[in-house]
């Protein structure tokens, strides 16, 4: 009798061991799910959130060296940009991949490669700037003097009447489709208060930061897929468009033609100058951003070839 209750345990211990390995074989067999992470405010519930955070990273000292001279009186917006409304809206795009991409290098050259988009199109370093040229970035919020409103007959965005569309932001944004396309994915009413990005440094941020994540155009990458390796092109990519992954080609999806394919342009050497400059303040060096090839979009066919005559200073794409 109390053998065969010792047989039984046996087996049935057996049994239990045998359908625990079972189980353990099928969770090997299923493909390994991606690790979710949770790291507080600033990056939850994405894979990418393992890494570190723009935050860890890049210190208020660090944007306040890069932009050093954007609350001198001189500068229009003075008071108005600050790491605080950089680091708010990051929290946004930081889940889907933005400056948590790739490792601490690739994080690195990610933020220094956005801010000089943003250095380069907010300064007003020019001529006689003290600090030199590149110390200038988020001089001002919006466009001086525009010269007209922006405004072109659009289904989906209509203009409001008595609202001007000039550049506004971090990144400035043109145009009503545009200020309507941003707003809509934002969930702020843009196209009825373009104002709202000159009165808001987050929002300016956050508009600036969609654009760099988001592909404008079906079949175009974004502007961080071409960055961080995301984005492999086709033959037809690198053959005829001469486009290859990197900081180059996020001029050219950025802007187009308006900067990429005309050779050695001042906008265009502003930018590479803008994030070498960058690198080298955020102690990575200018030798990690590769050879001139990779900085340059000199010779690259554009991905948004702008189609009209009205080619403004647009710094998202015309439809
Ligand atoms: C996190 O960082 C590591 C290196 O530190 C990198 O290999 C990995 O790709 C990163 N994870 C993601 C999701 O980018
Ligand atoms: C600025 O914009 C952010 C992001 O949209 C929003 O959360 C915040 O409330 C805004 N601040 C003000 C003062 O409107
Ligand atoms: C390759 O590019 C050429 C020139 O732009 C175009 O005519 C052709 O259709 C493209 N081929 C493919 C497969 O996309």
């Amino acid at each position: 009798m109390r053998k065969s209750v010792v047989v039984l345990a046996v087996a049935l211990l057996s049994m239990m061991l045998l359908s625990a390995w079972a189980v353990e074989e099928v969770a090997l067999k299923k493909k390994k799910p991606k690790k979710i992470c949770n790291k507080g405010w600033e990056c939850s519930g994405s894979v990418y959130c393992c890494n570190q955070t723009i935050s860890d990273l890049f210190k208020v000292e660090n944007f306040e060296e890069l932009f050093a001279k954007r609350n001198t009186p001189v500068a229009q917006a003075v008071g108005f940009w600050d790491y605080h409304s950089f680091i708010t809206a990051a929290a946004l795009y930081q889940p889907r991949g933005f400056g948590t991409t790739g490792g601490k290098l690739m994080q690195m050259k990610e933020i220094a490669a956005f801010l000089s988009h943003v250095g380069s199109k907010t300064s007003c370093g020019y001529g006689v700037a003290t600090g030199g040229p590149l110390a200038w970035g988020l001089c001002y919020n919006k466009e001086m003097s525009p010269s007209k409103i922006y405004c072109e007959p659009d289904y989906l965005y209509p203009c409001t009447p008595g609202v001007a569309y000039y550049g506004r932001g971090a990144i400035p944004v043109y145009w009503n489709y545009n200020y309507g396309l941003i707003g809509e994915a934002l969930k702020v009413d843009l196209l009825d208060h373009p104002e709202y990005l000159e009165q808001n440094a987050t929002l300016a941020f956050q508009a600036a930061m969609w654009r760099w994540m988001t592909p404008i155009k079906k079949k175009q990458p974004s502007a961080h897929d071409v960055f961080v390796g995301n984005w492999k092109p086709t033959k037809n990519d690198t053959l005829v468009k001469k486009v290859v992954p990197g900081y180059g080609a996020t001029m050219n999806v950025l802007y187009g033609d308006q900067v990429c394919g005309q050779g050695d342009v001042e906008g265009m050497n502003s930018m590479i100058s803008h994030y070498l400059y960058y690198l080298d303040l955020m102690g990575v060096g200018r030798e990690a951003a590769g050879p001139h090839e990779l900085l340059s979009c000199a010779e690259q066919l554009p991905f948004n070839p702008s189609s009209s005559s009205s080619s403004s200073s647009s710094s998202t794409s015309k439809r």
